[in-house]
């Protein structure tokens, strides 16, 4: 019969080679753990994400304080190409009598069709169902389809340029939540 101190060096061995081969198989799959973050990125970022995108030079803006429409031109990018720039939506830009930047996307939130600017009731309003706006993008009249009032985005001037930080909400929906 074996005593128990004549087992206790090989039952060391044993436990030092199941901690060496661990070490060893982690070793082996640093090179691969390191380099997948770079791998999968372009599959994390998503293409359309919100940004910010400059929309046009701050002196062009109207001093009526009546908002604008202008493209958001970016480039399209999918998992692993960049396509040159593109047209990714529209931007309603004012700038206020009192000078401040005032955004909303174009995208009216009933069902996504581009709304347009009626200078004459200096009001939006859409052309697939008549859902309407005011000037602030409140909804307007009794029946409107649009379950919100237009989407606002944020704004900023640098170097001379107008910037929206451009995103997309989700239509239909009462509550505003970003899809990108
Ligand atoms: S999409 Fe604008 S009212 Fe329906």
């Amino acid at each position: 019969m074996k005593s128990k101190q004549a087992d206790e060096p090989q039952e060391r061995r044993g436990f030092i080679g199941k901690i060496t081969g661990g070490l060893v198989a982690i070793l082996a799959l640093f090179p691969f753990a390191s380099g997948l973050p770079a791998l999968l990125d372009p599959i994390r970022r998503k293409s359309g994400s919100a940004k910010w995108m400059s929309i046009a030079p701050f002196k062009s803006l109207p001093d009526d304080g009546l908002p604008s429409r202008f493209p958001v031109i970016a480039n399209r990018q999918d998992a692993w190409t960049t396509y040159p720039k593109k047209k990714i939506g529209y931007v309603f830009v004012a700038k206020e009598i009192s000078g401040e930047i005032k955004a909303y996307s174009a995208s009216c939130p009933h069902v996504g069709c581009l709304v347009d600017f009626d200078k004459s009731t200096e009001g939006f309003r859409c052309p697939c169902h008549n859902a309407s706006f005011a000037k602030n993008g409140v909804r307007t009249g009794p029946e409107n389809p649009s379950p919100r009032d237009l989407d606002p985005l944020e704004t900023k001037v640098e170097k001379g340029e107008v910037w929206v930080h451009f995103r997309k909400y989700r239509l239909g929906t009462k509550e505003r939540e970003g899809i990108s």
